[in-house]
């Protein structure tokens, strides 16, 4: 039975992913009433998907795909866009969550965890965003959420290749936005400052203290407050979403800032005592 509308989210397991999956159930509901809508959910950890697609049925009555997939991996993406390229709705949405980061210097970093978050953060952001264009530019609305980050502002040392792959996402996301001006395709990126989530566990490093930068708290935002303002400005068609007044505020003077200054902050930032083996 085809459903009214779709939405596809990746990295729905957990953190941002799950909150937005329940935020959206919501949204439609109150806009949409009894219609019948289908959640597609992405990430490795299936009894996650499963626990959240039995809420989203039995709080909802939606019906939910759970696709468990390794989005670092090309073969499983292949199947994967397979089955998300024959998806047809009146209202569609995709929103490219999934991402990990690595906190450290590039020159001790893994390389097969830096060919994960290129994979992860970039290359399936493009293919699963590519899989499904067609049908959303046949639906009567439709919607690509890409989450980015505040780094995608800044040149981080110490959080190098994490950084740079949010600047692409910012970056596809504005020129892709554009493209599309003509289509019934909103696209919106949504950069949030650091929020509590799993993205620090994953992004630590084995043998590393969870010790913070001592200002970077002032910065933390609530996963509710990024949820809820990046669905809210893909649904206003906005191009850019900072959650939160701090994070906007953060972004503006970053942005304001000469490149010589920024420099010069960055290189000045507390060194680690051990050298990174
Ligand atoms: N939290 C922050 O401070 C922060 C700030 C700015 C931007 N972001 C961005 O927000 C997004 C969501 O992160 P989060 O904060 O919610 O962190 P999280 O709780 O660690 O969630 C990350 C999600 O991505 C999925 N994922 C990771 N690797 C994957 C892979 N190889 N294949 C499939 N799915 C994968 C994870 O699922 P599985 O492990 O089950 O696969 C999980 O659902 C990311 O793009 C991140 O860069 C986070």
């Amino acid at each position: 039975m085809s459903c009214f509308s779709t939405v596809v989210i990746t990295g729905a397991s957990s953190g941002f992913g799950a909150a937005f999956a329940l935020r959206t159930a919501e949204y439609l509901r109150r806009t949409f009433g009894e219609q019948k809508h289908r959640f597609v959910l992405i990430a490795r950890s299936e009894d996650k998907l499963q626990s959240l697609a039995t809420e989203l049925s039995n709080r909802y009555g939606y019906e939910v795909d759970v696709l468990p997939c390794d989005l670092a991996d090309g073969a499983a993406r292949t199947t994967l866009l397979k089955n998300l390229a024959n998806l047809r709705s009146e209202w569609m949405m995709l929103i490219n969550n999934a991402g990990l980061g690595d906190y450290g210097e590039f020159c001790s970093s893994e390389p097969e965890r830096n060919r994960r978050m290129i994979e992860v953060n970039m290359t399936a952001l493009v293919e699963l965003t590519r899989a499904m264009l067609p049908a959303m530019q046949e639906a009567h609305q439709a919607y690509v959420l890409n989450v980015a980050s505040l780094a995608a502002e800044l040149a981080i040392p110490d959080f190098a290749m994490y950084a740079a792959s949010k600047v692409f996402v910012t970056s596809f996301s504005e020129a892709l936005r554009i493209e599309l001006a003509h289509t019934p395709v909103h696209v919106t990126a949504v950069c949030p400052g650091p929020s509590h989530t799993g993205f620090g566990d994953v992004a630590r490093r084995t043998g590393k203290s969870k010790k913070e930068v001592p200002f970077r708290k002032w910065f933390y935002t609530s996963v509710d407050c990024v949820v809820d303002s990046g669905l809210k400005a893909v649904l206003r068609n906005k191009p850019r979403c900072y959650p939160s007044l701090k994070i906007r505020l953060a972004a503006f003077l970053v942005r304001n800032t000469p490149l010589c200054l920024l420099r010069l902050v960055m290189s000045s930032r507390p060194r680690r005592a051990v050298p990174a083996e």
